[in-house]
């Protein structure tokens, strides 16, 4: 027997006790759906921020979520993550493993990455350094905070690189990035972790439109591999990244669909696109 096998098993049985198997690794994507909602309530004060909230994304799609100013959009990556927990409901990412049973940090570690909407990177260290510290941050790396890299970690830091277009500032304080390059880098920083599912609030707000283009790029480029929620108000960029849209109005969806279907319903265009 291999210790990859061991690990499984005891992890298994680490698991089984609340219900969940919370080996890495295991999304059970049997159906297609990476995440599941199901009649989701949040109420603050009696006040319910998501109402009945339900919503399935697919492996590898890349959604967007839309909706006026307290629609419940962010409170809704709140509770996917386990920052704040439902009244009520059934979260699943994947088949089996139900994110209501999990604390934040199992649940990142499951394989959801969330990105907020102010970027918060190390702005004394280099570039190249923040993608290698949040590698060493990563526990399923196994990197040692104090060992060099090697040859497979480095070749991902590139990769990364590339990828958010920072390969030329690989050596500059991150503190002197304009605040798209801040941006790219947080979004390099959760792709070190390998996620399954990135959440992202609002994340082309206060960039350039040049810096929103390439975001949309970067997106279309991650989805498949990944699954994208993406949450925002510029609907140039909605309509740049092409997926599905979901309309979000008083913590439920109003209508689901392209984003032409959306934007000619009658009543989104009173909650939200008529303002
Ligand atoms: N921790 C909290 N305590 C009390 N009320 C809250 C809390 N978090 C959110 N709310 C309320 O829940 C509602 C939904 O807020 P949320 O931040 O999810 O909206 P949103 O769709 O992200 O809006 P925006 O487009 O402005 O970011 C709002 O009325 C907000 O005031
Ligand atoms: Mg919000």
């Amino acid at each position: 027997m291999t210790a990859h096998t061991i690990d499984r098993e005891q992890a298994w049985e680490d698991s089984t006790s609340i219900g969940h198997p919370l080996v890495q690794g295991e999304v059970d994507l049997s159906h297609n759906v990476i995440l599941y909602l199901d009649n989701v309530t949040v109420s603050f004060d009696g006040f319910r921020a998501l109402n009945a909230l339900s919503l399935n994304i697919d492996a590898g799609e890349l959604r967007c979520i839309i909706g006026p100013n307290g629609a419940g959009k962010t409170t809704m990556m709140d509770v996917i993550t386990g920052k704040t927990r439902a009244d009520r409901g059934k979260l699943f990412f994947g088949q089996t493993i139900d994110l209501r049973r999990m604390t934040e940090a199992e649940i990142a570690h499951a394989g959801i990455g969330r990105k907020f909407q102010k970027p918060t990177v190390f702005e004394n260290l280099s570039v190249f350094e923040n993608l290698e510290l949040s590698m060493k941050m990563d526990k399923r790396a196994r990197v040692s905070l104090f060992a060099w890299l090697d040859d497979d970690a480095r070749d991902k830091v590139a990769d990364t690189l590339r990828l958010i277009r920072l390969d030329g500032e690989a050596g500059r304080p991150a503190g002197l990035l304009s605040h798209g390059q801040k941006q790219w880098l947080e979004i390099g920083m959760l792709l070190m972790q390998d996620p399954k599912l990135l959440l992202l609030d609002e994340p082309v707000a206060g960039m350039t439109d040049d810096e929103t283009a390439r975001t949309g790029e970067l997106f279309k480029s991650l989805a498949g591999k990944h699954s994208l929620v993406v949450v925002e108000h510029d609907m140039a960029f909605i309509e740049q990244l092409g997926g599905v849209v979901t309309v979000l109005h008083e913590g439920s969806v109003l209508a689901e669909g392209d984003l032409a279907t959306v934007q000619n319903d009658q009543r989104v265009i009173e909650v939200y696109l008529g303002r």
